[in-house]
C-alpha cells in the first residue's frame, strides 16, 4: 500500500528512525567535527512512532479485559472517605514498580486483599504503564480462564495444544495472574499452577499475582492446628494452591496488602467506576 504524504511520519519521513542531536562532548578536536565525520556520528534511534506503534500491538496483545479498560494509575483515588490507609501505601508501591521494572530482577508482586479493594486495578494499571512507557511484553490472564484454557485444549475437537496456551504464559514479560486460588484445588490445579510460577520464576520473569485469600498455611500444614479447625476456619491461600507453592511465592514477590470496604459497594451511586 502507498501512503499518503500525511500518513507519513513528519519526525522520520516513514523510516523509522529520527537523528539525535549531535553530542558536542563527543569529539576530542572540535574544529574537525562538521564537515567529513558529521555523517559518520550521526547517532540515531527508534522513532516515537515506532514506539507508539510498538506499545499499541503490546496493548492489544495483553488481553486486558473490557470492564478493566479503565484501570489506570492516574484513575486510582485512595482520596475518598474512610480510605484504608493500606491502599495509599498499595499505590505507591505500584506507581514505584512500574518504574523501576528491571527485566532482569524477575521479582514479582503478590497483591493480597479482600473483594473490592481495587487489587486487580492496580494490577492493570502497573502492566498498561509498563507496556505504554517501556515497550514491556505484558500478558493478564484471569486464573479460572487460564486453567479452563488449558483444559479445553485437552479436548480433541480443539485445535490449540497445552503449550499454544502456555508459551505466551511461559515467555511474557510481565504476567498478570488474577485471582490466584479461585479454582477448587485439585492435584491437577496444583500441579499446574506450579508448573506455571516454577518456569516464570526459574526463567526470572516477573509474575503480579491477585489474590482475595489469606496469605496463611495450609491446614495442617506447620502443625497450624486440628482437623476441626480447619473445617470451621476460612480457606487460605495455601489451602488453595499448595503449602509449598506459597512459600515458593515470597520467594519470587512482594506482597502488597490492600484492606477496607469494597469500593463498588461504597461508590455504587457515586461518579467513580
Ligand atoms: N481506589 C480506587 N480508585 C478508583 N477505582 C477503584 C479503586 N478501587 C477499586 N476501584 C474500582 O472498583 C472496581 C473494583 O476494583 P477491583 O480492582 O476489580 O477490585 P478487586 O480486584 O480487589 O476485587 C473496579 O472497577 C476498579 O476500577
Ligand atoms: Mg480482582
Ligand atoms: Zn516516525
Amino acid at each position: 500500500m502507498i501512503k499518503t504524504a500525511a500518513e507519513v511520519c513528519p519526525l522520520c519521513e516513514g523510516t523509522g528512525w529520527k537523528t539525535l542531536p549531535a553530542n558536542p562532548g563527543s569529539h576530542k578536536n572540535t574544529n574537525t567535527s562538521t564537515n567529513a565525520s558529521s555523517n559518520k556520528d550521526r547517532r540515531v534511534t527508534r522513532c516515537d512512532c515506532q514506539l507508539r506503534a510498538r506499545a499499541g500491538t503490546l496493548l492489544s496483545a495483553a488481553r486486558i479485559p473490557k470492564r478493566y479498560e479503565h484501570c489506570e494509575l492516574a484513575s486510582y483515588t485512595t482520596d475518598f472517605p474512610g480510605a484504608h490507609p493500606s491502599l495509599a501505601f498499595a499505590y505507591v508501591s505500584a506507581a514505584k514498580f512500574a518504574q523501576e521494572y528491571d527485566p532482569r530482577a524477575g521479582t514479582g508482586l503478590l497483591v493480597i486483599g479482600k473483594i473490592g479493594t481495587g487489587k486487580t486495578h492496580l494490577a492493570v494499571a502497573i502492566i498498561k504503564e509498563l507496556i505504554l512507557n517501556k515497550g514491556i511484553a505484558c500478558l493478564f490472564y484471569d486464573y479460572r480462564e487460564l486453567l479452563k484454557e488449558i483444559q479445553n485444549s485437552y479436548n480433541a475437537a480443539v485445535q490449540t495444544t497445552e503449550l499454544d496456551v502456555l508459551r505466551p504464559v511461559f515467555e511474557t514479560d510481565v504476567l498478570v495472574l488474577d485471582e490466584l486460588g479461585a479454582v477448587k484445588p485439585t492435584e491437577w490445579v496444583w500441579d499446574t499452577v506450579s508448573l506455571i510460577l516454577n518456569t516464570r520464576y526459574n526463567n526470572n520473569r516477573t509474575t503480579i499475582i491477585t489474590t482475595n485469600f489469606e496469605d496463611q498455611p495450609a491446614a495442617g500444614a506447620n502443625g497450624s492446628g486440628s482437623a476441626v479447625r480447619a473445617a470451621t476456619r476460612a480457606e487460605t491461600l495455601g489451602d488453595r494452591i499448595g503449602e509449598r507453592m506459597r512459600s515458593r511465592l515470597h520467594e519470587m514477590c512482594r506482597v502488597i496488602k490492600m484492606e477496607g470496604e469494597d469500593f463498588r459497594q461504597k461508590f455504587r451511586s457515586a461518579s467513580f467506576r
